[in-house]
């Protein structure tokens, strides 16, 4: 249904006239290469079997995160086009990431900014922008579409309906590659299978056809960018952009909330809304609106001492598939050690293209990408909400999916370290309920960021908190696109305090954390048991 809107979207559009020096695709150029890119993200037949597309994992109803209830409530990642294979992680949102910097070493702070994905490990060293060189992850990533060879791309997109509006975008024989007679049946099988024996080129390309293939799969990445970049999907038409431009009151809670995320909750030293931060309740902020399109996000990373989530996943998928490819054979000995695993290019992350970045690991182990909290409450319009007793839609937040609903979140960083206990998920003491009154052991225990974990907010407080964050959803001025196309049931009852809850498993006795990740070199200062 999306991809007939953007076909339609395409044909209504006319043909962009290449003019000027340098040429310049006047008037509809910009028009042009987003549409492209939409019709790209909605293109399930980039991955082996044409089963999966971007949007399988991030839909519009959901600010682009994970679209399907049942999934978030429980497993928490996303199965891929081999549908018994899965992440680990929570899809994240992905408006306004292309306003991601490239990944940097600030060296006077000692601390990382940029990147994109949790663990920042789309860092944007070659194309120069994160958000692009993420879009070539998952076309090849074993657990979501999971193409064999990144030169499988140019040839589902030469066999593509929308192949006439890439050529138009980025020139005539963009496609003049020669492919050989065995690319389809290559291109039907999924990477990591055992007879690729770790090749990751098995396409067998000239010098001249695998250049050509890479450019393709640059422009795709930068199709999809400016697809994400654009006032469609990053539309800032919130009702809090709203508030900015003196156009909307917000409610008395949504302004007790805003006056707590920039004052006692101190949000806003990390998901930075533009303004000072008065951490007094006597200090009035008088300061002048010095940004009418914050981000809220400072572009950092941080540990918030997540609890492990024993529901995720990948902590199961221990066997070979039927390809041979095992996905995480250490089962509950995987740690989740975020940028810190990337800077060692361990296990669980990609390879990092700086090798100067690698003796920073220890600083930033359990280390996660500072979201964005732009549409982090965004829901279906028929399920106005994320909260029980709703009617809600059921969200997953956090890297690892842990929190089912913004109440626990904005209720951990209050009382995170008030009712810390030494268990494990699903342990909690007899008398006291996990995520109200007990938060099991942080995953990673190195580098716990204490800005908060004690904040001394009210219940109240809290909810006004998430009443704030509900205004930071867009589609409030203007229609949100395509986020009409929820047909799934709403959920009802119970409360946010404990949603989910009878979804917790008890996490097994832990086995010390894999070699492939906690020992590999400079390993994690303290070690990680
Ligand atoms: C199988 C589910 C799945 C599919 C398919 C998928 N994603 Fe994702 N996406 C995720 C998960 C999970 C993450 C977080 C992964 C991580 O951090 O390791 C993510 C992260 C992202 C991010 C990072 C956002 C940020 O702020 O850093 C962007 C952008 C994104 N995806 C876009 C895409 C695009 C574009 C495609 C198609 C080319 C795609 N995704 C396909 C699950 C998926
Ligand atoms: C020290 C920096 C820091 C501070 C302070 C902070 N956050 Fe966060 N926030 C993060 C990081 C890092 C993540 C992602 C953590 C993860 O996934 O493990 C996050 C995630 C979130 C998310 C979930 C986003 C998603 O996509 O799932 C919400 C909502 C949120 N924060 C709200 C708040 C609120 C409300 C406050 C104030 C009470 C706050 N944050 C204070 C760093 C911070």
């Amino acid at each position: 249904m999306v991809e007939s809107r953007a076909l339609a979207r395409w044909k209504a559009l006319g043909h962009p006239v290449l003019t000027g020096q340098p040429p310049v695709l006047q008037n509809i150029g910009t028009e042009a290469i987003e549409t492209l890119g939409e019709l790209m993200l909605y293109d399930s037949t980039i991955s082996p079997r044409k089963n999966q597309a971007c949007a399988s994992c991030h839909m519009p109803y959901a600010g682009f995160s994970g679209p399907i209830p049942s999934v978030n409530l429980t497993m928490i990642a996303f199965p891929g086009a081999v549908h018994f294979r899965a992440g680990k992680r929570t899809p994240q949102r992905h408006p306004y990431s292309p306003f991601f910097p490239v990944l940097q070493y600030n060296q006077e702070q000692g601390l990382f900014f940029g990147g994109n994905f949790w663990d920042s490990r789309a860092t944007g060293y070659k194309l120069r922008i994160p958000d692009a060189e993420q879009a070539q992850g998952p076309p090849v990533d074993t657990q979501e579409m999971g193409f064999p060879d990144t030169a499988c791309i140019a040839f589902r997109l030469s066999q593509a309906a929308y192949r006439p509006l890439f050529e138009e975008v980025w020139g005539e024989g963009s496609f003049d590659i020669k492919f050989p007679r065995e690319t389809a049946r290559i291109c039907a099988t999924p990477g990591g299978a055992a007879v690729f024996g770790g090749n990751t080129t098995p396409l067998p390309l000239s010098a001249g056809d695998r250049t050509r293939a890479n450019i393709v799969y640059d422009r795709w990445a930068q199709s999809i960018d400016s697809f994400e970049q654009s006032v469609q999907v990053s539309p800032f038409s919130s009702k809090f952009d709203a508030f900015l431009a003196a156009k909307y009151t917000l409610t008395s809670d949504e302004m007790s909330g805003f006056k707590l995320f920039n004052g006692k909750g101190n949000c806003n030293s990390c998901h930075l809304d533009g303004r000072g931060t008065s951490l007094k309740s006597d200090q009035a902020d008088t300061s002048a609106v010095a940004m009418v399109n914050p981000l809220f996000t400072c572009f950092g990373s941080a540990n918030e001492g997540v609890p492990l989530n024993p529901g995720n996943a990948f902590y199961y998928q221990t066997k070979p598939d039927s390809y041979g490819f095992i996905a995480n054979p250490y089962g509950f000995g995987y740690r989740d050690l975020g940028l810190g695993s990337f800077l060692r290019s361990a296990f669980g992350s990609g390879p990092n293209p700086n090798l100067k970045w690698k003796q920073y690991a220890p600083t930033v182990d359990g280390q996660m990408q500072v979201s964005s909290v732009r549409d982090v409450a965004s829901t279906p319009p028929q399920c106005p909400t994320s909260e029980a007793p709703g009617p809600y839609f059921q969200k997953a937040f956090f890297h690892n999916g842990y929190f089912k609903s913004l109440k626990q979140v904005v209720h951990f960083y209050n009382t995170r370290d008030k009712y810390a206990y030494p268990v494990t998920s699903g342990h909690c003491p007899k008398g006291t309920t996990e995520k109200v009154d007990c938060w099991p052991l942080p995953e990673v225990r190195n580098n716990i960021d204490m800005t908060s974990g004690n904040l001394g907010l009210t219940d109240e407080e809290e909810n006004q908190l998430v009443a704030f964050l509900q205004t930071l959803s867009d589609g409030f001025t203007r229609p949100y696109l395509n986020s009409d196309i929820y047909t799934g049931a709403c959920m009802k009852g119970g409360s946010a305090a404990t949603q989910g809850n009878e979804h917790l498993i008890a996490t097994p006795p832990l086995p010390p954390c894999a070699s492939a990740i906690c020992s590999v070199a400079p390993a994690p200062s303290p070690s990680i048991p």
